[in-house]
């Protein structure tokens, strides 16, 4: 087995909670923040992954925009300029999932370089994590935005690579979506295998 150097955390509902949105759509469209938040977040992936398809980069926080409008338009919901605002910097400061600061400590214990590598831009990543206090948990923030191509194009996954100075066989990749990661998940029938 590879000696493992470093964790790499997907960010985006792998350490923060990306339906603590909620909160703040309930408070604009009572009794449908939950449904809000599911769409959002299901188009603004498709919108990335689209964008990466078609080589058309923008970033995160204007596929999270483009995604929320798409949103109300679906349900019929009103999307005035403020709220729209509202909810999208409701995006740069999520929630992260409980045990998470507490998991961050120790493995930084064990002496395991730590880094985010997302599909958010560097103003989103440094955002959410600095509105948790996190940012001391971290040697590195790692945006797509350099590469201007989205998880899970290969790419990407080379950005930890070069920023530990490590082959991509000793950085532990974790993230809870399945469709990120070198994973054959289309050749294993759903089952994830790298
Ligand atoms: C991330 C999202 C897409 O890259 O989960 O953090």
């Amino acid at each position: 087995m590879n000696h493992i150097g470093a964790i790499a955390f997907d960010l985006y509902g792998t350490l923060f909670d990306v339906h603590s949105v909620i909160d703040q759509c309930e408070q604009r469209y009572p009794a449908r923040g939950r449904e809000i938040s599911t769409i959002w977040r299901q188009k603004q992936l498709e919108y990335t992954w689209l964008r990466s398809l078609m080589n058309r980069y923008v970033t995160f926080e204007q596929a999270t925009e483009d995604a929320l409008r798409y949103t109300a338009r679906h349900l019929k919901l009103d999307l005035d300029d403020e709220t729209k605002a509202v909810l999208c910097d409701a995006y740069l400061k999520l929630r992260p999932f409980p045990e998470v600061p507490e998991t961050l400590s120790r493995l930084r214990e064990r002496g395991l370089g730590l880094a985010i590598l997302s599909n958010g831009s560097p103003h989103s990543i440094g955002s959410v994590v600095g509105h948790a206090g996190l940012r001391d948990r971290f040697d590195h923030l790692l945006s797509v935005d350099p590469v201007r191509i989205y998880k899970p194009h290969d790419r990407a996954y080379e950005l930890p690579e070069s920023a530990f100075g490590l082959s991509r066989a000793s950085i532990l990749f974790v993230s809870s979506n399945a469709w990120d990661g070198t994973v054959r998940l289309l050749e294993t029938g759903g089952r994830m295998k790298r």
